[in-house]
C-alpha cells in the first residue's frame, strides 16, 4: 500500500506528536510508582491451552569455509523446550542474551521451521505447515519486536504500516483502513491525527505503541513479545507494559513475553520460564518462582533483582555475582549445560543431564541439587528417580522409579523434595 492511500489530515508539521499519547501515559504513570504497584495479570491456569509446544528443537547448522561448504557442527539455540500459554493467559520467558528466547519465538509465529518438536496452535500442528497455509497462521499468531526503530519501515507513514495488514489480508476495503488505522492509534494511546507522520516523529516509547497496534491490527490470538521494553527507558517500560496489559485485558490476547530480566515479567506473566542455553531450566506460577526459586540460575537471577517489598520490611538479598559467559551452543557442557557457572556442581552434573522434575503443584525445576537457595541438599535429589548412583554412574540394581518425561504442562502429581515421595493435590 502506498502511502498515498490516506490523505493527509490533521497533524502539522511541528506538531508535538506525543499530545495524546502523553495525555495518556500522564494517567497511566501513577502505576509506575513501585511503592503502588498496578495488580499483577490473573493467572488463567484453568484455561484450555491456545499455545501447546513439545520438545521444540531448533539447530542452525555451522558450515566450513570453502567451495564445499560441509556442515561442521549445529548452533543449539533451542533443545528441547516445552510448555503451555492458557488462552487470554502469559507465560514469561526469561534468560542471559543468546539462550534461545528469541528463536523460541521465531518458531511460534514460524519465521523458522523447526529441527524438531510440535508446536500446536489452537488444536493445530503448525509446525510443519507450508509457507501458504502460514498466511491465515500470520493473523492469529503476531510479534512484537523489540526494536521498535528498525522494526518499523522508515519510509511509511505509520497510517501505511498499521493499515497494511489490513490490505495484504484483503480484511477491510480500502476506504475502511483509515478509520480503523485510526481507532488502533487511539486504543494504543496515540493521537489518531498522527496516522500521516513517520516512524522518525515519535519517542522511542511511541514508536513502540505503533508496533503494539499493527500488530493489533488483525486481533490476533497470540502475541509474541520479544523484549518490547529492553530498548525503552526505565520510566516508559512501565507506560508499555501497562498499556500491553489493558490490551491482553481488553482483547483477550494471549502472551509469550520475552525479557532477559525478571523484574519486567513479573506483574505481567502469572506463570514464567526460565532459559539457560536452549532448555528450560525451571517454570512455575509467579508466587513459586519468585518467593521460592528451586534453581541456582533462577537464584542468581533474582537476586539481581531490587525487591520492593524486601526492601520495605528491611530484608536484603544476598547478590549472587553469575560467573562468565552463556558457553556457546555449538558444543554445549556435558549433562547439566549450567555446570560450568554453577558454585554447586558435583560429579553427577557433568554426567547425567538434569530432567525438568515436577516439585509441586505448578513448579518444575531441572537441577540435581533442587532446593530452596541455603536448603540445597547435599546428596542428589534425582539419582535414585534416574537410577544412577550419587556420581551419576548407572546402577545396574536399580530401577528408575518414576518417568521423567519432557511434556508440557503440570501433571496432578509430583515429587516432594522434602519428603522425597511423590505428593498430590
Ligand atoms: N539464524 C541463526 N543462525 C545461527 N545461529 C543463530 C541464529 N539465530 C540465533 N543464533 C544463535 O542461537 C543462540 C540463541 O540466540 P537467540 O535465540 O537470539 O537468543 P536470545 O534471544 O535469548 O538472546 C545464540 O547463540 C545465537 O548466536
Ligand atoms: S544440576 Fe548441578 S550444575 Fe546444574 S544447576 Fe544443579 S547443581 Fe548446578
Ligand atoms: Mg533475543
Amino acid at each position: 500500500m502506498s502511502d498515498q492511500q490516506l490523505p493527509m489530515v490533521g497533524g502539522m508539521p511541528g506538531d508535538d506528536p506525543t499530545s495524546r499519547g502523553g495525555e495518556r501515559l500522564g494517567a497511566a504513570s501513577q502505576f509506575v510508582e513501585t511503592e503502588r504497584p498496578h495488580s499483577a495479570a490473573q493467572a488463567h491456569f484453568d484455561a484450555e491451552p491456545i499455545l501447546e509446544v513439545r520438545d521444540l528443537r531448533m539447530y542452525f547448522p555451522v558450515r566450513s569455509a570453502g567451495i564445499i561448504r560441509r556442515t561442521v557442527g549445529n548452533v543449539q539455540a533451542v533443545d528441547g523446550v516445552s510448555f503451555q500459554v492458557p488462552k487470554g493467559g502469559s507465560l514469561g520467558l526469561v534468560g542471559e542474551s543468546g539462550c534461545g528466547k528469541s528463536t523460541t519465538g521465531r518458531l511460534i509465529t514460524r519465521l523458522y521451521e523447526p529441527t524438531g518438536g510440535s508446536i500446536e496452535f489452537d488444536g493445530r500442528d503448525i509446525s510443519k505447515t507450508s509457507s501458504r497455509g502460514l498466511k491465515p497462521l500470520r493473523r492469529e499468531i503476531q510479534m512484537i519486536f523489540q526494536d521498535p526503530y528498525t522494526s518499523l519501515n522508515p519510509r511509511h507513514t505509520v497510517g501505511a504500516i498499521v493499515g497494511a495488514p489490513l490490505l495484504i489480508h484483503g480484511i477491510l476495503p480500502k476506504d475502511k483502513v483509515l478509520p480503523r488505522v485510526q481507532e488502533l492509534l487511539e486504543i494504543v494511546g496515540l493521537n489518531p491525527e498522527h496516522y500521516n507522520r513517520y516512524p522518525h516523529e515519535f519517542s522511542g516509547g511511541q514508536r513502540q505503541r505503533i508496533g503494539i497496534a499493527r500488530a493489533l491490527t488483525l486481533q490476533p490470538k497470540l502475541l509474541v513479545a520479544d523484549e518490547p521494553v529492553s530498548a525503552l527507558d526505565v520510566s516508559i517500560q512501565a507506560q508499555v507494559i501497562n498499556l500491553l496489559q489493558e490490551v491482553q485485558r481488553e482483547f483477550d490476547i494471549a502472551f509469550l513475553f520475552i525479557a532477559h530480566d525478571l523484574a519486567v515479567v513479573r506483574h505481567f506473566c502469572p506463570e514464567v520460564a526460565v532459559m539457560y542455553l536452549g532448555k528450560i531450566v525451571e517454570i512455575a506460577d509467579r508466587d513459586s518462582l519468585y518467593d521460592r526459586p528451586n534453581h541456582p540460575y533462577t537464584q542468581a537471577l533474582l537476586s539481581a533483582v531490587p525487591d520492593v517489598r524486601q526492601a520495605a520490611v528491611g530484608g536484603r538479598r544476598e547478590r549472587i555475582r553469575l560467573e562468565g559467559d552463556v558457553p556457546s551452543p555449538i558444543n554445549p557442557p556435558s549433562g547439566c549445560r549450567f555446570r560450568t557457572r554453577c558454585s554447586l556442581a558435583q560429579e553427577i552434573c557433568a554426567r547425567v543431564e538434569p530432567p525438568l522434575l515436577q516439585i509441586g503443584k505448578r513448579h518444575k525445576v531441572a537441577c540435581h541439587f533442587a532446593g530452596e537457595l541455603g536448603h540445597h541438599p547435599e546428596r542428589p535429589v534425582t539419582a535414585s528417580l534416574l537410577g544412577v548412583d550419587d556420581t551419576g554412574t548407572p546402577d545396574p540394581g536399580a530401577s528408575p522409579s518414576i518417568e521423567v518425561g519432557n511434556d508440557p504442562g503440570y501433571a496432578d502429581t509430583w515429587f516432594d523434595l522434602q519428603r522425597k515421595t511423590m505428593a498430590g493435590a
